[in-house]
């Protein structure tokens, strides 16, 4: 879909969108050949220009019928312009109409971005594997043009950078297991090359000589190799003496493995590698509109499978920092592949701060839902910064907390931990466990996206499926604390 900018409206619109707050419906000077009309049907079906309201009609515009959307926005508020937009495609992206205008010339240039960026990440989706699509079904908008927002051409280029990052995670996480493996995972990755992310590939060789035992312990079980993907941005021509490390969970499918998972819903874990979908769509949004920050990274990505060669419940892996684990159920793998990551990017690129991304635990959905992410950090500062930054992107975090009691819930008699805890807070043992690979002094963050990572229903900037959850977030965190 193109978005375009300009003065005046295209004459083959067949989508004439308006924007309005409860204050400016009333007497809104519609630039319609049936402006009455359109504001008196309106009135009748009882829009008021309330936000979130939406209204839809049909009218004669220029001797044609077009289809006229009206949506209704709190003045100044980012997201609503955000979900406007998204809800303008919801409407008509598969009703045959192919050129959608958004009249923006009462928006400033911002609300029409962001009523642009918001159409835009709606209007994905993944129509690859329908071969018999209904005719009434394919997706038929080509086009939508902005009008009369004289400077919102010049900061798209921003929104459509953070878009393509989003798309390229919920790409990711919508493809199945058996096309998004550990090494396709990183090619369909290395077209960040050409914005100028370089890319560093750990194949399970190399890990195994960096002792890298824990995530390695996951992986022998599959036919599918791990890898390492490293994705390193530096927007700041080497002023930023540390980056910001992002740390990805990239299992492309998880069954479990020997302590496997029950069948019925198990298809679902084919985005337990979102975490990893996450980092990569955030380097993407970040090298595109060329970031002034540092950015470094990394996804642990392994597949979880039952074999003659998987790991045993009760064996004894070592991780890379030394540490021994027991793993007591291996279907808490999420964990066994961080922390060989974690540990991996503290001892080459010495970040100041990492974030961690991952589909961690079922629990988290117990707790959160699928309306926030868990958070737990061992720097207050750090997680007010990503919690401001979850309410300004729309990916939303709650705080958990994170302390020696919970620590020494996973203390192991065998070996310096276990995998698991009891049956009491699952998603806290879990970031108990990240933590002790977190060294001294480094601020350090861990998001469990289990429940946000994938929606059973459409919200307003995503259809159900994929969210592409954390891709604005992390764009939105670095822009606000790295970027000056
Ligand atoms: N990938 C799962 C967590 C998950 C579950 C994500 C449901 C999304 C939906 C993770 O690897 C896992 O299996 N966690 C276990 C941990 C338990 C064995 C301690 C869980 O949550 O049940
Ligand atoms: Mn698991
Ligand atoms: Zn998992």
């Amino acid at each position: 879909m193109k978005i375009e900018f300009a003065s005046a409206r295209p004459p083959e619109a067949d989508v004439l969108a308006f924007i309005v707050t409860k204050s400016t419906f009333e007497g809104f000077q519609f630039p319609l050949d049936n402006a009455q009309m359109v504001q008196d049907t309106a009135t009748l079906a009882r829009f008021k220009g309330e936000a979130g309201q939406s209204f839809l009609l049909i009218a004669q515009e220029g001797g044609k019928l077009v289809r006229i959307v009206l949506l209704g926005v709190a003045d100044g508020d980012a997201g609503d312009y955000q979900k406007a937009g998204g809800e303008i495609v919801a409407k008509v992206q598969t009703s045959g109409a192919k050129h959608i205008v958004i009249h923006a010339e009462n928006l400033s240039a911002k609300a029409a971005a962001e009523a642009a960026y918001g159409a835009t990440l709606r209007n994905w989706r993944m129509d690859k594997y329908r071969t018999k699509l209904a005719e009434t079904s394919k997706p038929t908008v080509e086009a939508i043009t902005v009008v009369g927002a004289a400077d919102a051409a010049a900061i798209w280029p921003n929104y459509a950078a953070i878009a393509d990052g989003v798309a390229l995670t919920k790409e990711l996480v919508t493809e199945p297991a058996n096309i998004i493996y550990p090494e396709s995972f990183v090619e369909r990755c290395q077209h960040l090359a050409d914005l100028g992310v370089e890319i560093i590939v750990l194949d399970d060789k190399q890990m195994g000589e960096l002792g890298m035992g824990a995530l390695l312990g996951v992986a022998q079980g599959s036919r599918k190799p791990a890898r390492m993907l490293v994705m390193k941005w530096d927007g700041t021509g080497g002023t930023q003496q540390r980056p910001v490390a992002l740390v990805g969970k990239g299992v492309t499918f998880d069954t479990g493995g020997i302590s496997i998972k029950p069948a019925a819903g198990m298809e679902d874990m084919k985005w337990d590698m979102g975490g990893a979908g996450a980092v990569a769509g955030a380097m993407k949004a970040l090298a595109g509109r060329k970031a002034k920050a540092y950015v470094v990274g990394v996804c642990g990505l392994v597949e979880n499978m039952p074999d003659g060669n998987a790991q045993r419940p009760g064996d004894i892996v070592t991780s890379m920092s030394g540490q021994t684990i027991e793993v007591l159920n291996t279907d808490a793998e999420g964990r066994l592949v961080l922390c060989d990551a974690l540990h991996w990017v503290q001892e080459n690129y010495n970040p100041e701060y990492i974030v961690d991304l991952a589909t961690l635990t079922g629990a988290i959905i117990i707790s959160l839902g699928n309306e926030h992410a868990g958070l737990f950090s061992n720097d207050d500062g750090l997680a007010d910064k990503l919690t401001a930054a979850g309410k300004a992107s729309g990916d939303l975090l709650w705080r958990f907390p994170l302390s020696k009691a919970y620590d020494k819930l996973i203390d192991s008699p065998i070996a310096d931990m276990k995998n698991i805890g009891a049956r009491g807070a699952g998603s806290i043992t879990a970031a108990q466990f990240l933590q002790r690979f977190i060294k001294d002094g480094v601020k350090w963050a861990h998001l469990d996206i289990a429940g946000t990572v994938w929606a059973d229903k459409a919200g307003p900037v995503w259809d159900k499926g994929a969210t592409g959850f954390g891709v604005r977030l992390l764009d939105r965190f670095v822009a606000d604390n790295f970027e000056g």
